[in-house]
């Protein structure tokens, strides 16, 4: 059985592969895996190991051939893959939604809620830029976390994590908004459901945990940061779409918002889809910036190379998947 990999990815999951007796052909080069190099590379092959960075259309189930039977995703969000056109074809896709990775996600949303409410970004260079001149009892002032009342859209595994670690450690109050009430959520953390609007209207921070599809895309958008508190911060490490970028920054500029954590961008790796959108963010101090590493611990990602390979290996030995994407 051959499988390729669009980029090296941490081992776990390649030894298994190999283990399987695989033979197991990796892009060598460390970056995306240009179209036409993926479309050679795939030929012939029984399974795909993919990142989010691949785009896998139907050109690339095409280009595979009639032996492929699985299409592993090397990340939570599918929204790289058509889903359809591979269904079409018979090929399994699915995803790594590992325990490890929910958690460290969560841990990454709250790094961000507190880096943002305690200024630690904007502190970190005006200390160590020397600007630091003795105590003032003005400097700095933030927020405190404890007792304020956080947004959560989406409460699929990742959203539940930050909810957990919000209620158990910092006597956060939660709000919720997804496409049911989740009655788990509302008996264990006392998290009350409510329509978006109310969400946003209410909340003093603002996480999003949803995955890109079409009803999420700019699922926040002008009208909708309006409604947002003049003190409130938005936290996003789902999809860069799921926030419209240009009515960000206007919210930002107006500051009708007081700032936001962004681990993803629309029209990534730029941090908006506008030049000056992109600027402006990159020079706002009540803005946080990540490159798309909410996921990016050691554990987390052997986590996710072990998964997308025993997806490989359960559809190649004829098993169900594990984590289908749907
Ligand atoms: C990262 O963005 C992921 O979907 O795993
Ligand atoms: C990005 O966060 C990834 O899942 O590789």
């Amino acid at each position: 059985m051959k499988i390729f990999i669009t980029r090296r990815i941490p081992d776990a999951g390649i030894k298994l592969l190999k283990a399987a007796g695989y033979s197991v052909d990796i892009y060598k080069e460390d970056r995306v895996i240009p179209r036409k190099e993926l479309l050679k590379r795939v030929t012939g092959c029984d399974a795909i190991l993919s990142l989010l960075t691949d785009k896998i259309d139907d050109g690339v189930l095409k280009a595979a051939g009639p032996k492929l039977k699985v299409i592993a995703n090397y990340a939570v969000g599918f929204d790289n893959i058509d889903l359809s056109a591979a269904k079409k074809r018979g090929v399994i896709v699915t995803n790594t939604p590992a325990p490890e990775v929910s958690e460290t996600v969560a841990e990454h949303a709250i790094a961000l809620i507190f880096a943002l409410a305690h200024r630690i970004v904007e502190a970190d260079h005006i200390t160590r830029n020397n600007k630091y001149h003795g105590w003032d009892p003005n400097l700095l002032l933030g927020t405190d976390v404890i007792g304020k009342t956080v947004g959560v859209i989406g409460t699929g595994r990742i959203g539940a994590n930050l909810i957990r670690r919000l209620v158990d450690g910092f006597d956060i109050r939660i709000l919720y908004s997804d496409v049911q009430p989740n009655k788990e959520l509302e008996k264990k953390y006392h998290a009350t459901y409510v329509p978006l609007e109310k969400l946003l209207a209410q909340s003093d921070f603002v996480s999003l945990h949803v995955p890109l599809v079409p009803a999420t895309h700019h699922l926040i958008n002008a009208k909708r940061l309006q409604l947002m508190k003049k003190t409130a911060y938005l936290i996003n490490t789902a999809r860069g779409p799921v926030i419209d970028s240009h009515a960000l920054v206007q919210a930002l500029k107006a500051k009708r918002i007081a700032g936001a954590g962004l681990d993803v961008f629309e029209g990534e790796p730029q941090f908006a889809l506008k030049k000056q959108d992109s600027a402006y963010l990159q020079q706002a101090w009540n803005v946080i910036l990540t490159p798309h590493t909410a996921s990016a611990t050691i554990e987390a990602r052997q986590a996710m190379s072990k998964l997308a390979a025993d997806n490989i290996i359960a559809v190649l030995s004829e098993k169900p998947a594990l984590t289908p994407a749907r």
